[in-house]
């Protein structure tokens, strides 16, 4: 486990509007390594979206693609940052895969300012409909410490600069 974790890779997990997409571009000219995104390998794989997959193959059918792609990346990747779909956590299996791939990161925010960020997101197919803010509440609730105890490196983003988020990356893996 220790010598995989040794080839670099890091990988970003927490809800969704948390900010693990533009953090790990950031991150990745920071550190020089490039990035992979599990929603758009996904997509392109698929050749569509993942509103399309949720409302044509429906969500485990996605949940699986997640762990397929995961056990894809495993001894294939090195000095990679790896941004993952906010629910990806949730597969303990997924858990398991994500420790063999590098150091987690969980970028933890606040339900407000996930619903600031996205109220008007029309791409995130489990909180569309009525009371999105409850939506945010009940799932954050449900997936705070699967995040938790996935992680090896937990960060605060709320409020804070790009900056001072990868300041704290960068001096947490080193
Ligand atoms: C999901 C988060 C999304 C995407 C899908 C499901 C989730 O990714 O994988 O809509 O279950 O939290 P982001 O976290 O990048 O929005």
């Amino acid at each position: 486990m220790e010598s995989r974790k040794s080839m670099g890779n890091i990988i970003l997990i927490g809800f969704m509007g948390c900010g693990k997409s533009s953090v790990g571009l950031k991150l990745s000219y920071r550190m020089r390594q490039t990035i992979l995104d599990t929603d758009k390998e996904i997509e392109r794989k698929e050749q569509c979206t993942i509103s399309e997959i949720f409302a044509k193959e429906g969500e485990t059918a996605f949940r699986d693609k997640e762990t397929a792609y995961l056990q894809s990346l495993v001894g294939k990747v090195n000095h990679q940052i790896v941004s993952t779909g906010g629910g990806l956590p949730m597969r303990e299996e997924n858990r398991k895969l994500l420790k063999e791939i590098g150091t987690v990161v969980y970028l933890r925010v606040k339900p407000e300012t996930v619903y600031e960020r996205l109220k008007n997101d029309t791409t995130r197919p489990l909180l569309q409909g009525d009371d999105p803010m409850q939506k945010i509440r009940d799932l954050l609730g449900k997936r705070s410490p699967v995040y938790e105890a996935a992680a090896d490196i937990i960060v605060d983003v709320d409020n804070k600069s790009f900056d001072s988020i990868i300041a704290e990356i960068t001096e947490a893996i080193q």
